[in-house]
């Protein structure tokens, strides 16, 4: 099949705000919008004013509505616990509207905001569904942040309720989510009004009286009592939801996501780039506390109508590396969407993929790679085991859906190796050098977006517009600053090389070194550190933290490495796999005293690095060698 991209970005280009007009025709609006594109408002401008619509009612009510009501709409399949369940539209909606029930019983109202702490079970998407539902803002948080992230979260998005679970359960141990959320309320200066805690049976937890609410029973009394609550109209400009997602410092960024342009963007993506039919089978292979999981395990599939899986496991070790066979030819998955290291993962364990012949995957049309750089070679070995086209895509929790990407959709375009291919209609992109002016095809640079972003993308940060502009779009005024850096070549194929700040990625997840950097720091026996990320064959990369200890710090290294890996964990959480802390006497800087991380990476990295020219002492770099040397890591030379 020939394809239609290039007509349609043209079509897009030609007439902007007619595509999406076209476009938003897909969705179920209360009243329509008085502008397609109001550039007045909002720090770029906002899509859809003054439409009014509801996103749980496009997601759910109006398939029931439409004859869907006995289509699976969630399989939830846990290979972690054993259990799996299918739920239908209707049920769905009636669990739904039950949650939204006890939730408004609390005072939860439009606007409130609502936190989810919860691992991954059908009760988190029931979770945000409701939100939608009444009009409140969902903030979910990725279970394997530890307390203090929680209630920076918490202080930050002021919640009247918190949804959570009394555990989740990782490989060989089980999480205890409710002293964690305890704790998080503890440190928090915001109090919420109550928790709705889910009651799992691997461990059950205490709740607090007069504060806690028990999930199940609560949701079951809504339903016995037969409690309906209609879909609140909203603004197509009202928030849906804040997720936080790393900044530079300690202080993540609220990512604001509207109800109206995420519905239109995400509905058009399911066909266009995804190329499934509603009735389909749709698997995102990633975690609901992410943004990949807010899109295509929990929206997108819903609002397309078709059935979405929720999986509760690892791609390898839950019980091997042939789970993700299963899963698909079990529930006739049409597409799967996951990270390039959950592939990673599978082909160490099985190199020569003999897992996958064990099970039918006929089902299976598409494999879609997003979150990190696909690195060829493990596009290569999916292609070549899978027999399926391996299609890698761009994006960022500030989108919210594909940047790059090649719209299987409307025609496949030629696959190149190592490029997420190209732009997505609602999207100009240009690399530019610091001063913003475009470079060169071939030549690395800024990626920036003229603006304005398409729909679905962030209008602006949770209570913090000046903190946006300075984030994105002052640097280069017109344009949105993605944070990352490459090029295109001549067929305006884009190729996404690193980020241009100090985020880093470890296993698909976005991790801030600088935050690392601010608890590294609080160690009484850290005079000076510098975390950064170093590559690793699994995960991408994966944080290490140098660190220049006290004068008259007199104990054992290996005890303080232990315990600034163990401050780490306990103030950020597990997520941050942070477990390599080399103590060294010096860190080499500028003559301006700038901490010179790159040139410390490509030394760890064992690759090429030149003597940078502003640099205070050389000898240090010798140094930063030597310790990494003692470690066996770095150059070996
Ligand atoms: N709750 C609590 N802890 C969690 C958690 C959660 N929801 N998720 C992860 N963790 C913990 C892990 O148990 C691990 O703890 P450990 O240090 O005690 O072993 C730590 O956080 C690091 O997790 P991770 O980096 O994910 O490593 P892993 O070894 O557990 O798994 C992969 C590695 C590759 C299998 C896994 O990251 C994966 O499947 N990734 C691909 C899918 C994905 O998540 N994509 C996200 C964006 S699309
Ligand atoms: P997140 O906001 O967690 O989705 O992370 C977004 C970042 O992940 C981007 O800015 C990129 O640095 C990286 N990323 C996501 N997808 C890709 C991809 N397909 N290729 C290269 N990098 C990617």
């Amino acid at each position: 099949m020939s394809s239609s991209y290039r007509e349609t970005y043209q079509s897009w280009k030609d007439d902007p705000e007619g595509f999406w007009q076209e476009v938003a025709g897909e969705i179920d609006w209360i009243e329509p919008w008085t502008k397609v594109f109001d550039e007045q408002s909002g720090p770029y401008g906002r899509w859809f004013a003054g439409a009014v619509c509801n996103t749980c009612y496009n997601a759910v009510d109006r398939h029931v509505m439409q004859g869907r009501g006995e289509q699976p709409a969630v399989i939830y399949d846990s290979p972690i616990t054993g259990a799996k369940r299918t739920m239908t539209y209707r049920e769905l909606l009636a669990e739904v509207t039950a949650l939204s029930a006890v939730l408004t019983d609390n005072n939860v109202a439009k606007g409130d905001r609502v936190i989810v702490y919860m691992p991954m079970v059908p009760e988190a998407l029931i979770a945000m569904l409701a939100c939608a539902r009444i009009g409140a803002i969902h903030s979910v948080v990725f279970g394997g942040f530890a307390a203090k992230e929680l209630a920076t979260r918490i202080d930050d998005a002021k919640p009247k309720a918190i949804i959570s679970a009394s555990c989740g359960i990782e490989p060989g141990r089980i999480v205890a989510y409710k002293p964690l959320l305890d704790e998080a309320i503890e440190l928090s200066r915001f109090k919420p009004d109550c928790c709705v805690v889910l009651q799992r049976q691997q461990q059950e937890c205490s709740l607090i009286e007069g504060r806690d609410i028990d999930y199940r029973a609560s949701v079951d009394a809504a339903i016995s009592s037969g409690r309906q609550i209609a879909c609140e109209p909203v603004l197509a400009t009202d928030p849906l939801y804040i997720l936080y997602t790393s900044g530079t410092t300690g202080q993540p960024k609220g990512v604001v996501r509207d109800n109206g342009g995420h519905m239109v963007a995400l509905k058009w993506s399911m066909h266009a780039i995804y190329d499934i039919k509603p009735g389909e089978v749709f698997w995102a292979a990633s975690d609901v506390g992410w943004v990949v999981g807010h899109s295509y395990i929990v929206y997108a599939p819903l609002l397309h109508g078709a059935t979405t899986i929720l999986f509760e496991g690892k791609p390898v070790g839950t019980p091997d590396a042939g789970t993700f066979w299963r899963v698909i030819s079990e529930h006739k998955v049409a597409a799967l969407f996951t990270a390039p290291t959950a592939f990673r993962a599978i082909k160490k364990e099985d190199p020569e993929g003999e897992f996958i012949g064990k099970y039918d995957l006929s089902c299976l049309r598409t494999l879609f790679l997003a979150g990190e750089r696909a690195d060829p070679e493990t596009i290569r070995w999916a292609e070549e085991k899978l027999k399926v086209p391996v299609i890698d895509h761009w994006w960022q929790t500030e989108t919210g859906w594909t940047i790059a990407g090649n719209p299987v959709g409307l025609g496949a375009l030629p696959v190149k190796h190592g490029s997420p291919t190209v732009a997505m209609p609602g999207y100009d992109i240009r690399i530019v050098d610091d001063a913003g002016h475009e470079v060169k095809t071939g030549t690395l640079g800024n990626i920036v977006v003229k603006l304005p972003l398409p729909p679905s993308c962030l209008p602006t940060l949770w209570n913090a517009d000046t903190r946006f502009c300075e984030a994105y779009l002052n640097e280069f005024p017109g344009y949105y600053k993605t944070a990352d850096a490459g090029y295109k070549d001549e067929d305006d194929y884009l190729f996404i090389m690193a980020r241009t700040d100090d985020i880093i990625n470890v296993a698909g997840h976005r991790l801030s070194t600088g935050g690392m950097e601010e608890v590294v720091a609080e160690h009484p026996d850290v005079a000076e550190c510098a975390v950064i990320g170093i590559a690793d064959a699994m995960k991408g990369q994966s944080p290490c933290g140098f660190v220049v200890l006290n004068k008259g710090a007199d104990r054992s290294h290996a005890d303080i490495e232990k315990e600034v890996v163990a401050l780490v964990r306990q103030k950020i959480g597990p997520v941050a796999a942070f477990k390599t802390v080399v103590p060294v006497p010096r860190l080499p800087k500028t003559r301006s005293g700038k901490i010179l991380r790159k040139t410390m990476q490509q030394i760890a990295d064992g690759v090429e690095w030149k003597m940078p020219a502003t640099i205070d002492d050389p000898e240090i770099l010798n140094e930063i060698s030597a310790a990494l040397k003692e470690r066996g890591m770095g150059r070996q030379n």
